[in-house]
């Protein structure tokens, strides 16, 4: 059947109708007196309002009250430029108003075209609130993980101090005394000396601790596995919570895969043994080819994931933010009375690492 001209013309205004209403992004159509004159479905759910409420109104009741005035006066410079299109904000962030009175970030470009019945603005826009919380979190995530680097270094700084320091100047000062009396009273040398002997013990293991601290130095000399068994170990003598390690013993893998599974294991097992009261812990550790899934899980008493945390709470999101430098992903799964379960899963990427 040939299409009349009038069909056809009913026909794409319908498939444009369409169109409009099937965009991602809001369309908002205002005439030269900023009424609204065409509002597609997706303006209608980022707004709240349905469009017989907001067709032939002013377009400044999607705005927020501040942003009124500006608005006006740039689509009016805008108008005078004679330019088709471009975004608005000039790059700051321009806000929505919802039904509701909620505000929201978006992002808008708008465009101008002249017709017989006058000049009209055509909006597209989107609502950005979730771009905008994400980077929100990214930026305090960062903040938080220099704070959580920063506090680190301190510890550090202050162990060498209280630690190293005071030994060695003790150290400095027996060394002095038994100088000036070496031939006065041998026997006194002799006591001294030992006291020396046993200060330099401590300060040999403190120094191998602090060491330890910064490096896992265990790592390059024994490799992945015999670390993670000792790490296992001394978290048992110290905690007396049993601890089951389960790996395969030729796991092997390269940096800085190893140095974030001794670290997650690590952190992991220090909340076992300072938060949760556990009776028995189990690390479980699945390489393929192309990912690496690690487990630690304990039976113990298990926390309120929701519950606000202290700010100084960083060992979780170093945790965090190691895994997710690796493009992984880490699950806490915990309730109380329930144990804790820290998953992590994070791609391997071996290629070009050599065996
Ligand atoms: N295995 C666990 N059992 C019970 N509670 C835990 C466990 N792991 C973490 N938590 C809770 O989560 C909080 C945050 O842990 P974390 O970020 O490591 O900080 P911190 O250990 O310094 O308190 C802890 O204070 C504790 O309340
Ligand atoms: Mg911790």
């Amino acid at each position: 059947m040939p299409d009349s001209p009038l069909q056809s013309a009913d026909q794409a205004d319908a498939r444009l109708a369409g169109l409009l209403d099937s965009a991602m992004d809001a369309i908002i159509t205002v005439d030269a007196s900023q009424r609204i004159v065409l509002y597609n479905r997706t303006a209608e759910k980022i707004f709240g309002w349905p469009s017989d409420k907001a067709l032939g109104q002013p377009l400044e009741m999607l705005m927020p009250q501040r942003f009124r005035a500006s608005h006006a006066a740039d689509v009016q410079r805008f108008s005078s430029t004679g330019t088709t299109s471009r975004r608005m904000g000039d790059g700051t962030v321009l806000y929505g108003l919802r039904a509701d009175g909620q505000e929201f970030p978006v992002e808008a470009s708008i465009s101008q075209l002249d017709t017989p019945e006058g000049k009209l603005f055509t909006v597209i826009l989107r609502d950005v609130s979730e771009r905008v919380r994400a980077q929100e979190e990214l930026s305090a995530f960062a903040a938080a993980a220099q704070t959580l680097r920063e506090a680190e270094k301190t510890r550090v700084a202050r162990e060498l101090h209280d630690e190293l320091a005071q030994s060695l100047t003790a150290l400095k000062m027996d060394a002095i005394w038994v100088r000036d009396n070496l031939s006065l009273a041998p026997d006194a040398v002799a006591a001294r000396l030992d006291d020396m002997l046993a200060i330099l013990d401590t300060t040999v293991a403190a120094t191998r601790r602090i060491a330890a601290d910064l490096r896992p130095l265990l790592l390059d000399d024994l490799g992945l596995v015999p670390a993670l068994e000792w790490l296992a170990q001394n978290f048992s003598q110290r905690s007396g919570v049993a601890c089951e390690l389960s790996v395969d013993e030729a796991l092997d893998l390269p940096e800085p895969y190893a140095t974030a599974v001794f670290r997650i294991v690590q952190e992991s097992l220090v909340n076992v043994a300072k938060h949760a009261g556990a009776t028995r812990a189990r690390v479980r550790i699945v390489a393929t080819a192309s990912h690496l899934t690690l487990h630690v899980e304990d039976d113990g008493r298990g926390f309120e994931m929701s519950a606000p945390r202290k700010p100084q709470s960083l060992g979780l999101m170093g945790l965090r933010e190691r895994t997710q430098l690796l493009k992984g992903n880490v699950h806490i799964d915990s309730q109380p009375g329930q144990g804790t379960r820290v998953q992590v899963q994070m791609p391997l990427e071996l290629a070009g690492v050599s065996e």
